[in-house]
C-alpha cells in the first residue's frame, strides 16, 4: 500500500464548479438504498471543461443532463470520481445511484447502526452516498426526501425543517425536509428508524420558539434528561457569552450506538455516539455526565463556529475545532468549577497532545499535508488548537476578544474561510499584530522555556530562553509569541505581584525591583502550552502558598515527579514532599480541587520526561511512593473516606460529585497497601453504593489487588448489566486496564463475550484501546501485547480503517522505547505495514512511525 497519495495545502485550488441546490430523494430498502440527486451546477472557472464529481464505491444507475439521459460516452467512471465530459456554464444534473448501507462497516456515508439508518459525512463521507463536489468550500441549499417502510422507519429526519409528509399505498411513507442555509456536504445528515423521542423547547433571547428533540432507541427516553438540560444550558450560554442565537426552529439530536467519534454537528440534526447522550444515575459515572454536557455543548456551538462559518478546506480544520473546543471548555468552566476544569483540560492536553507532539506523528494545528484526512482529527488540531485560541483570548482580553468574534461572525457568515481570516479579525478588532503569533498554526512540537533567576542589589532578574524543537522533517523552527502569566511571592507566601509577560524573542529578560528574592510562580493558568524548565524550584513552598489554583496543582505534580524520578535513581523519599502532601490532606480546600491536588503524577507524565522509556522502573517507583503515603497517612485517608462516603447519594451537584471524587482518590491510594482491609472496604462500596462512579472505582480496586472478592463482584456486574452496552464498555475497560497477572489472556477471551462486537467502535475502544494504555501488558517485554494489538489492527482495518488507525496510534512511542521493547515493536510495525491492501489510514500512521 505504498501508492497512498499525499495531499498538500499549497496545492489548494478554488473549485471549478459549484452546486447551487441539491435535491435528494432516498428510497430506503433493507437490501439497498436508491439515491436520486438533482443538482443545479454552475461553472466558476470558465476554462474548465469536464465536471469531476467525487464518487466512492457507488453503483451508478443513470445520469441526466438538462433532462436528457446521458449516453455512456458522455461520462467516465474513474476510481474515486465520476467525470461528466464537456459541460456548459450552467446546467441541471440528475444522478441516480445505489448504495448498500447494511454492508457499510466503515461507518462513513449512509450506514446502519442496529436498526437505525444514519449518516456520517465529515470529512469525506458524502461521496459514498452520491456523486458530488465533496469539499467544504462548495455550499449548496439542500432539500431531502426520505421514503421508507412506515412500520420499520416511522421516524424520517434530515436537516432543516419539515416541508411535507406523504403516505404511499404500499406501506411506505415519505417526508421532505428543507434546509434554508447553504451548507457543505459534510454537514448533510439523514436518519430513519423506529425511535423514541424526548421533546422540549427553548425560547431564544429574541423570543423565537425552538423545538428540541432527542431521539434514541425506544426504552432509553428516560436517559436523555441530562443531555436535554445540557442543550438548553448551551443555547443560553452562547447567547450570553457570544451573542449567538440558534437559527432554525427545530433542533434534533439522534443517539446511535455505532459511531466512530463522539458526535457530529450536522445542521439541525446532530448525530451522537449514544455514550454522549444516554445517562442515568444507575449506569453513568460523574465523568460520563460531564462528558455529555461538554459534547452536547460542543456540537451546539458548532452551529456558529463550523456551520454558519465553515472551513475552506480540511487543512483549516482547527478553525472550527480548536475554536469550538475552547468554547466548550469555557462553557464547562462557567457551569462547574473553573479551577477543576482548567486542570482537567491541561491534564488531557498533556496526556494526549504532548505525546503526539513529541512523536513522528507531530504536526502543526494547521497541517500542511496529509494522506488520510481522517487521521487529522487529533489532539493537536482539537486541544492544542483550543490552547491557541485561549492564548488569543488572554492576549486580547475578554472585551476585545468578544469584539473580534463579532467581527468574525459579521464578516464571514455563510462563507468557507481560513484560519488566516479568523486571525485577521482577531488582529483587527484586537488591535494587535499577530504575524509572529501565526507560527502557532504552522509549527509543530511543544516549545520549552528555560527559566533562570537571579537576585542582586535589589533587582530580581528573570531570564527566559525559548527552545523550539525541530519539525518532524528535521527543519528548524522559530520562536513563538505567547502570554506568560507569572506571580511573585514573598517568603511568607504573600503574593507581591501578578503579571502577564509577553514573550516573543528567543531570549527575554525581565527585571523587577524588590528588597528580597521572591519565589516565582510561572505559567499560571497554563497561559501557554509549553514545557517549563526551571533551574531553581520551590515546589513544596508553592504547594502550600500559591494562590493560583493551577500553579499550585502544577507544583504538586512537579514535586511528585521529582520524587518519583529520584526514587527511580535509587534514592529515598524526600520528606519535604511527604509533608507537603500531608499539608494538602489536612487543608480545607474545595474537595474536587483537593482531589486533583492529591493525584500522583501519571505514568504518561513520567514517561514523557525519559529519553529512553522503561515502564517497569516508572511503575515500581510510583507504587513505592503510593505505599509510603498510604501507610503514613492511613488514618487521615480513612477519615476523609468515611467523612465523604455516602453510598445512597446519587446527586450531581458539585458537592456530591466532589465527595465521590475525593473519597475514591483516598480509597485508591489506600488500596496500594493491598491489604484485606481495603479489599473489604472496596467490596462494601461496590455492594452498597448506588452510583456507577462508586461501583467502577470499587471494581477497579478489587481487580487490581486481586482479592477474593474480585471475581464475584465482576460476575455480579456482568449479570446485571450485560444487556447494556454502555455499561459493558466499562466492564471491558476495567478488565483491559488490569495490572493483575494474565490480563492479555483475559482480554483475548473477552472478545468472545456475548456483549462484545468488533463492529461497534465503542467496544473496540473499551477493550483493545484501553489495553494499549495498559503500560504493563501492552509493553510486555516478550512482545505479546504488541502482537495482539497488531493482529487487531490488521483485522479491524478490513472492517473500519478509521478505527484501526486510531489503534495504530498506540505505537507512536516506538522511537523512545528501550532496546528490547523497540525490537519487539518493530517486528509488529513491519508486519502491519506490509499487510496486503492495508488502508491509507493505517499506512499513513504506521509508515510515519517506522520511518
Ligand atoms: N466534527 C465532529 C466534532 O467535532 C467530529 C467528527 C469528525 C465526528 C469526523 C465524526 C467524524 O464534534
Ligand atoms: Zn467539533
Amino acid at each position: 500500500m505504498s501508492e497512498a497519495k499525499t495531499i498538500y495545502l499549497k496545492d489548494y485550488k478554488a473549485p471549478e464548479f459549484t452546486v447551487k441546490t441539491c435535491d435528494l430523494v432516498f428510497e430506503l430498502f433493507e437490501e439497498y438504498t436508491q439515491v436520486t440527486n438533482l443538482m443545479q451546477i454552475v461553472k466558476m472557472d470558465k476554462s474548465a471543461k469536464d465536471l469531476v464529481l467525487d464518487s466512492v464505491e457507488l453503483e451508478l444507475v443513470e445520469i441526466h443532463l438538462n433532462d436528457v439521459k446521458l449516453e455512456e460516452e458522455r461520462y467516465v467512471v474513474e476510481k474515486e470520481s465520476l467525470r461528466v465530459l464537456d459541460v456548459e456554464d450552467e446546467f441541471k444534473l440528475i444522478i441516480i445511484n445505489k448504495i448498500y448501507p447494511h454492508r457499510n462497516s466503515e461507518l462513513e456515508g449512509l450506514y446502519k447502526s442496529g436498526n437505525i439508518f444514519c449518516t456520517q459525512n465529515e470529512p469525506e463521507g458524502f461521496r459514498r452516498i452520491t456523486p458530488y463536489i465533496d469539499r467544504p468550500d462548495v455550499m449548496a441549499v439542500f432539500k431531502t426526501t426520505l421514503v421508507a417502510s412506515r412500520e420499520k422507519y416511522p421516524v424520517l429526519l434530515s436537516n432543516g425543517n419539515t416541508e411535507s409528509n406523504f403516505k404511499l399505498d404500499d406501506g411506505r411513507h415519505g417526508v421532505t425536509w428543507s434546509d434554508p442555509y447553504p451548507k457543505p456536504s459534510y454537514l448533510f445528515a439523514l436518519v430513519a428508524g423506529d425511535l423514541g423521542v424526548v421533546k422540549d423547547k427553548y425560547i431564544t433571547a429574541s423570543g423565537k420558539y425552538v423545538r428540541l428533540n432527542i431521539y434514541t432507541d425506544k426504552g432509553n427516553e428516560s436517559k436523555c434528561k441530562h443531555a436535554m438540560k445540557s442543550l438548553k444550558e448551551a443555547m443560553q450560554w452562547d447567547e450570553e457569552k457570544y451573542g449567538r442565537e440558534y437559527d432554525l426552529s427545530l433542533y434534533n439530536i439522534v443517539a446511535v450506538d455505532s459511531f466512530n467519534m463522539g458526535a457530529m454537528e450536522n445542521k439541525g440534526l446532530n448525530i451522537f455516539n449514544s455514550a454522549y447522550v444516554l445517562a442515568d444515575e444507575d449506569t453513568a459515572t460523574d465523568a460520563n455526565f460531564m462528558g455529555i454536557q461538554s459534547v452536547i455543548a460542543h456540537e451546539y456551538f458548532h452551529n456558529w463556529t463550523g456551520n454558519r462559518i465553515t472551513c475552506r478546506d480540511w487543512f483549516q480544520l482547527t478553525l472550527k475545532e480548536g475554536l469550538t473546543v475552547f468554547r466548550d471548555q469555557c462553557f464547562s468552566a462557567d457551569l462547574n468549577s473553573k479551577e477543576v476544569q482548567r486542570i482537567e483540560d491541561v491534564k488531557a492536553l498533556r496526556e494526549r497532545q504532548f505525546v503526539e507532539d513529541n512523536s513522528p506523528m507531530a504536526h502543526p494545528i494547521q497541517p500542511d499535508s496529509y494522506m488520510a484526512i481522517n487521521n487529522f482529527y487529533t489532539a493537536t488540531v482539537y486541544e492544542k488548537g483550543a490552547e491557541v485560541i485561549r492564548m488569543l483570548h488572554t492576549l486580547l482580553g475578554e472585551q476585545k476578544y468578544r469584539k473580534a468574534m463579532d467581527l468574525y461572525f459579521d464578516t464571514f457568515d455563510a462563507q468557507a474561510v481560513r484560519t488566516d481570516d479568523f486571525l485577521w479579525a482577531m488582529s483587527k478588532a484586537g488591535e494587535m499584530n499577530l504575524e509572529q503569533f501565526k507560527r502557532w498554526y504552522h509549527q509543530s512540537g511543544t516549545p520549552k522555556l528555560d527559566v533562570d533567576e537571579k537576585f542582586e542589589d535589589g533587582t530580581y532578574t528573570l531570564t527566559l530562553i525559548q527552545k523550539i524543537p525541530h519539525a518532524v522533517d528535521g527543519s528548524e523552527q522559530k520562536p513563538h509569541f505567547f502570554p506568560l502569566k507569572i506571580g511573585l511571592l514573598d517568603e511568607s507566601g504573600k503574593e507581591i505581584l501578578e503579571k502577564t509577560l509577553l514573550i516573543s524573542k528567543e531570549k527575554e529578560e525581565f527585571l523587577f525591583k524588590t528588597s528580597f528574592k521572591p519565589v516565582l510562580s510561572i505559567n499560571r493558568d497554563f497561559s501557554a502550552p509549553i514545557i517549563i524548565d526551571q533551574k531553581e524550584t520551590h515546589y513544596g513552598f508553592l504547594m502550600k502558598h500559591d494562590t493560583n489554583s493551577f500553579a499550585k496543582y502544577e507544583a504538586a505534580q512537579l514535586f511528585g515527579i521529582q520524587i518519583i524520578e529520584s526514587l527511580m535513581q535509587g534514592n529515598d523519599i524526600n520528606d519535604e514532599y511527604v509533608r507537603a502532601y500531608g499539608h494538602i490532606l489536612e487543608s480545607d480546600l474545595d474537595i474536587s480541587y483537593k482531589a486533583l491536588l492529591l493525584e500522583l503524577p501519571s505514568i504518561s507524565a513520567l514517561m514523557q520526561r525519559q529519553n529512553v522509556v522503561d515502564f517497569e522502573l516508572i511503575y515500581d517507583a510510583i507504587e513505592k511512593l503510593q505505599k509510603h503515603l498510604a501507610s503514613l497517612y492511613k488514618e487521615k485517608l480513612l477519615e476523609i473516606y468515611s467523612k465523604f462516603h455516602n453510598p445512597l447519594c446519587v446527586d450531581l451537584d458539585a458537592n456530591s460529585i466532589g465527595s465521590r471524587s475525593i473519597k475514591n482518590r483516598c480509597l485508591k491510594l489506600l488500596s496500594s497497601l493491598k491489604s484485606n482491609e481495603m479489599a473489604v472496604m472496596a467490596n462494601e462500596q461496590y455492594s452498597n453504593s448506588l452510583t456507577m462512579t462508586d461501583k467502577v472505582a470499587a471494581l477497579d480496586i478489587l481487580e487490581n489487588i486481586s482479592s477474593e472478592y474480585s471475581a464475584v463482584a465482576f460476575k455480579h456486574f456482568h449479570d446485571k448489566y450485560r444487556q447494556n452496552t454502555l455499561v459493558m464498555n466499562k466492564y471491558f475497560s476495567l478488565l483491559a486496564a488490569s495490572h493483575r497477572e494474565g490480563t492479555l489472556e483475559r482480554v483475548i477471551a473477552l472478545q468472545k463475550d456475548a456483549a462484545y462486537n468488533e463492529l461497534v467502535p465503542n467496544l473496540v475502544r473499551s477493550l483493545v484501546g484501553t489495553f494499549t494504555r495498559n503500560y504493563k501488558y501492552f509493553h510486555a517485554k516478550d512482545g505479546s501485547g504488541y502482537k495482539f494489538v497488531a493482529d487487531k489492527i490488521i483485522d479491524i482495518d478490513k472492517i473500519n480503517p478509521q478505527m484501526a488507525s486510531s489503534l495504530a496510534g498506540a505505537f507512536k512511542i516506538y522511537k523512545k522505547l528501550n532496546v528490547q521493547n523497540k525490537k519487539m515493536m518493530k517486528v509488529e510495525l513491519e508486519r502491519v505495514v506490509s499487510t496486503h491492501s492495508l488502508s491509507k489510514n493505517v499506512y499513513e500512521i504506521v509508515s510515519k512511525i517506522i520511518k
